[in-house]
């Protein structure tokens, strides 16, 4: 007898086992097909280069301050400003890791990025981030602040040591200045170097600790296209194989994201999702037509994805803050907003809609939030009699704005 071969016919196929090939055929022409990355990590936030290119003279003003803790002296504090994406962040840790290699253990250095969730949102967790660094490791809860405070001034004593505070704007707005303000009066060796993207950051701490903690201040300069451009050419030599992206492809891309600000990670991210889309429809090379669409796709998703993830009432709050952008007659104005009329206009759109309005100072954390988020800048702003006020003004421009408008809308028609 003939062995009996099994097979089905097409109308027996299952709607899952067509399911099954259908992902297992991606998955097979992933694995088999060309691919034009050599090496896509080059490309990820976290990657840190071997060369920086353009920051020669920010690179040695900074390690020639912090040099002395080489000799056992205390350096100067340092503030570095600079806008979104222009290189502080790679800047201080390739000083860092240079510092890192002449080490003869009679200093410490220690990098804390203030924007990671649970790390600077209470005294308590920064303290404790800052103890993991000598490896003393301290409880969720459970322990009293200055118990924390004493470890780390007894654990600071021994040794000169360099504290980075990256993004340092988003711990000030979490927890206030009183924390910087017990670190820079104390006597102890802790040379600060805080970090911000925010220019009117500088306005919202107490003076006294202004002064202490900018002993020294640099600003980073938005990069040019031409930066821009040796910026991703370097990179792009390890991304990708030969001849998967030609030099129009690269000035488009670094004149799109000097247009941002100079900001090369906005390069990087257009180069690295336009090589994704090519990838996706199965070609090897990244043109133009890539780019517009990755340009496209990352302004929305990021904003999508910020403004649709935010809890209802803080979505109230940026609704309130569009609707104070306009006239009475719908005409855009480039004014600046006050908080108080956030407010007010706050509690009426929660009226509007059934909701119970939290309270001003809540109100007023929710703001913080969105200029941690870089949507909006805050400002104190001195009335002569009528004392301070806080104006917020918009940190995004006119097509993100109307973009944002378009998500609350869809939001609100749910
Ligand atoms: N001069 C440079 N040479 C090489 N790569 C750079 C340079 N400047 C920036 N980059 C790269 O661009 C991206 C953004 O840089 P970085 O994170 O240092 O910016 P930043 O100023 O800290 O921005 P933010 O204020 O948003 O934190 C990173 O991937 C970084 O490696
Ligand atoms: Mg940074």
């Amino acid at each position: 007898m003939v062995g009996s071969i099994s097979f089905k016919l097409p109308s027996e196929i299952t709607v899952n086992e067509m399911m099954d090939n259908k992902v297992q055929n991606i998955f097979n022409n992933y694995l088999y097909k060309e691919s034009l990355f050599k090496n896509r990590e080059v490309l990820s936030t976290n990657f840190l280069p071997n060369t920086i290119v353009h920051r020669d003279t920010e690179i040695e003003i900074i390690s020639s301050i912090l040099a002395p803790i080489l000799k056992g002296y205390k350096p100067s504090n340092v503030f570095i400003y600079g806008g979104i994406g222009c290189g502080k962040t790679v800047t201080i840790k390739y000083i860092l890791e240079q510092l890192s290699k002449i080490s003869n253990n009679t200093y410490k250095t220690i990098y804390i990025n203030c924007k990671m969730k649970k790390v600077s949102d209470t005294e308590y967790r920064i303290l404790s981030q800052i103890l993991k660094e000598f490896d003393v490791l301290v409880p969720e809860t459970g322990i009293a602040t200055n118990v924390l405070y004493k470890k780390f001034f007894e654990e600071a004593s021994k040794q000169n040591i360099i504290l980075v505070f990256d993004e340092i704007d988003c711990l000030v707005n979490k927890i206030g200045d009183e924390f910087l303000y017990n670190i820079s009066r104390s006597d102890s060796n802790i040379s600060v170097v805080g970090i911000t993207n925010n220019i009117y950051f500088a306005e919202k701490i107490d003076p006294r600790v202004r002064s202490s903690l900018a002993e020294e201040e640099i600003i980073f300069k938005p990069y040019n296209a031409e930066q821009l451009k040796d910026i991703i050419s370097l990179r792009i030599s390890d991304a990708f194989y030969e001849n998967t992206i030609d030099d129009s492809v690269l000035n488009k891309c670094a004149a799109l994201a000097a247009q941002e600000h100079g900001d090369a990670r906005r390069a990087l991210d257009l180069i690295r999702v336009a090589a994704e889309i090519s990838e996706r429809s199965g070609q090897t090379t990244i043109t133009e037509i890539q780019l517009d669409v990755a340009k496209e796709r990352i302004n929305t998703d990021k904003l999508t994805e910020i403004v649709r993830s935010q809890p209802r009432h803080s979505q109230i709050v940026l609704e309130s803050m569009m609707s104070l952008r306009k006239t009475s007659k719908g005409q855009w104005i480039d004014s600046r907003i006050l908080t108080s009329d956030i407010y007010k206009s706050y509690n009426k759109l929660c009226e509007n809609n059934g909701l119970n309005p939290l309270t001003q100072r809540r109100v007023c954390d929710l703001v913080n939030e969105y200029e941690t988020l870089g949507i909006i800048n805050t400002k104190i702003s001195s009335r002569g009699r009528y004392g301070k006020l806080r104006e917020v003004v918009f940190a995004v421009n006119e097509e993100m704005i109307a973009k944002i408008e378009g998500i609350l809308l869809k939001i609100n028609s749910y």
